[in-house]
């Protein structure tokens, strides 16, 4: 058996020990792997790399993705055309694969989901520091962020303590809050505002009032799709590889809000691309690691139109088709837990 290995969408922390785990695997079984290079771009052009114990070697504490990522869509349209199929298959001839192993996030199982339907077996690995991925409880690269996060609050919050100032935190996880909420419990922000909850500047500047009032410098941890109640989210002017809007710039727009309705001196710091970069935490690397052996073993017992996935301490499979194009986001019950205590 032939596996072709290829990973779409952003990176995170994790890929490369999710590699090494399934080449592990795949010793065992006597599968041979390669991996396309660059997502999508490398089957389309015929680059590969041949994925075996050497190519592996040491990778698993490294960031990155060894065999590149991008987010070149396989298909011409959104739902995409029956030619596109067949060119899809007609080049899994040509590899001599018996499948695919799909590392990606919510976009990437999106065509996963539809390349199953189509007759074309996948096996999917869920990654993405967003931590949105529907049917699994943590994604690998999510803990890593949430430690780089927790780390900008420690250090935020000491300069902000010298300069009694208010400092506000911008991270990612697009329309799901997770970083925000377990970055900002972490840290002990004062203020932690998700996507999945709008809130008024009013309420905003009461919180921050209330913990300057206290003789404290507020921190408060914002993500990037949150959205002040009436308005709408902040984006860049480009479109990602998916054609989805590309979020960010709320902090940016809420410093000088809360400055002016303050009177408090307030910083905005962006933390950016330093969430997905660098080595992924030890609890990234089992997760990514135990995610790609079981990947192996479903592509060897021809499992396949399945997700790994993360339930409590065991790796298991779902159906993609039950998961793809389904988020994960933050329940309202867990902001509530800890917007209580807020200001
Ligand atoms: O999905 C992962 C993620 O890091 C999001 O949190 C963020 O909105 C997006 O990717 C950024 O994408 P890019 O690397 O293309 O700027």
């Amino acid at each position: 058996m032939r596996i072709g290995v290829l990973a779409s969408g952003g990176d995170s922390p994790g890929m490369n020990a999710a590699i090494r785990g399934a080449v592990l695997r795949a010793e065992v079984f006597g599968l041979e792997m390669i991996g396309f290079t660059d997502g999508w771009r490398g089957f389309l052009d015929g680059e590969y790399i041949q994925l075996d114990r050497k190519a592996v070697r040491g990778i698993s504490p490294t960031g990155g993705v060894i065999i590149g990522t991008s987010r070149v869509n396989p298909f011409s349209s959104i739902t995409g055309e029956p030619e596109d199929y067949e060119m899809i298959k007609r080049l899994i001839q040509d590899y001599g694969i018996d499948g695919f192993m799909l590392i990606g996030g919510d976009g990437t199982h999106k065509v996963s989901g539809m390349l199953q339907r189509n007759g074309i077996p996948v096996v999917g690995l869920p990654k993405t520091i967003d931590n949105d991925i529907a049917g699994t409880d943590y994604t690998f690269g999510f803990d890593t962020a949430v430690q780089v996060a927790t780390d900008a609050i420690d250090r935020l919050r000491t300069t902000g303590e010298s300069h009694k100032r208010c400092m506000l935190l911008e991270v990612m996880g697009r329309n799901a809050g997770w970083i925000a909420l377990h970055a900002g419990i972490a840290g002990g922000a004062h203020v932690i505002l998700i996507p999945e909850r709008a809130e008024t500047l009013d309420q905003i500047v009461a919180w921050v009032k209330h913990v300057h009032e206290r003789g404290r410098s507020a921190l408060v941890i914002v993500a990037e799709g949150f959205k002040l109640k009436g308005d709408d989210q902040v984006t860049q002017e480009s479109l990602d590889g998916f054609g989805r809007e590309r979020l960010g710039g709320i902090a940016d727009v809420l410093a000088p809000l809360i400055e002016e309705n303050t009177g408090i001196v307030t910083r905005a710091t962006v933390l950016g691309h330093l969430q997905r970069g660098g080595s992924p935490s030890a609890f990234d690397r089992v997760l990514a690691t135990r995610t790609g052996m079981a990947a192996t073993t479903a592509c060897y017992e021809n499992n396949w139109g399945q997700l790994v996935v993360a339930r409590g301490n065991e790796i298991s499979l779902a159906p993609i088709s039950e998961i793809a194009g389904k988020a994960k986001t933050v329940p309202q019950s867990r902001y509530e837990e800890v917007r209580v205590s807020f200001g």
